[in-house]
């Protein structure tokens, strides 16, 4: 048990980059904070990976967040999300005690879903590691078991996003392809959550493939409302967030490769510094 009492920052973690474009809303929302980025782009991606080893990967990251003194982690990464938040709430969160917390960002997004569709057929676009775990489908269905849901594995996109192809015709054929593998689904589908933090950088090309009618979801400013309402409904944990303004960012890479990406994804330049794992 960690019987640290000391506000600290709230820490974000990500796989690698895509978690800046959620830290990015919540920046901008909450910016009283004190935050520390961290960025596991040295195993990146988690995507691909097995049940085991993204749990085994997220839940080392939490503790070195736990241990630079955060007692809030959100995991701003829909495979993280998926496949070890349940497990390290459930096994890991009781050895540290009642002042640590982890949250995710697919709660916050299926929690809206209901108000946002009309027809009940809802499209995810998503990790393989996100769609193989059921979690969206799983989650939607507890909250409105009346919506049916739709999933397409998009294996490709983040790698053309790492690798900045995100506007190059190269990418049309990627977003294309997974975009008409969904809609064959179900032609009723009128709301698409892009169920990964790095789609919003492709944003813009997803769109030009996406009928018009279709509203297409990013998790940045849902997650950054509801950990504002989190914090208005903890104040035992709101009072462990150390306030001061200051950002943090930490890479398990090298720190001039992550700065020079990372910028795209935050908005605004980045200075990092190497996290020894
Ligand atoms: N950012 C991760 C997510 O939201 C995807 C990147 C990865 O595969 O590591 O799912």
């Amino acid at each position: 048990m960690h019987h640290n009492q000391q506000p600290g920052p709230i820490g974000i973690f990500d796989s690698g980059y895509g978690g800046l474009t959620v830290f990015k809303e919540i920046a901008r929302q909450l910016p009283q904070y004190d935050y520390i980025y961290f960025g596991d782009n040295a195993r990146a991606p988690y995507g691909i990976r097995s049940f085991e080893t993204i749990y085994k990967y997220t839940l080392e990251c939490v503790q070195h967040l736990f241990d630079m003194g955060c007692h809030l982690v959100v995991l701003a990464c829909n495979t993280a999300s998926a496949k070890a938040l349940r497990s390290i709430q459930q096994n890991d969160l009781e050895a540290y005690g009642p002042g640590y917390k982890v949250l995710g960002v697919i709660r916050p997004t299926t929690e809206l879903i209901g108000q946002l569709t009309q027809s009940r057929h809802v499209g995810i676009m998503a990790t393989t590691g996100t769609v193989q775990s059921q979690s969206y489908v799983v989650e939607i269905n507890k909250f409105f078991p009346d919506i049916q849901v739709f999933q397409e594995a998009c294996p490709m996109w983040v790698p053309l996003i790492e690798n900045n192809e995100q506007d190059s015709p190269g990418a049309d054929y990627f977003v294309e392809k997974y975009v008409q593998e969904l809609l064959q689904q179900s032609a009723q589908i009128d709301t698409i959550i892009l169920g990964c933090t790095h789609y919003p950088l492709m944003l813009r090309k997803i769109r030009q493939h996406v009928p018009a009618q279709i509203r297409l979801l990013a998790q940045g400013e849902i997650v950054a409302e509801r950990l504002a309402d989190y914090l208005q409904r903890h104040p035992e944990i709101k009072g462990l967030c150390r306030q001061g303004g200051q950002f943090e960012f930490f890479t398990t890479e090298t720190p001039d490769v992550f700065d020079a990406k990372a910028r795209l994804f935050f908005d605004a330049p980045v200075h990092s510094r190497h996290f020894e794992l």
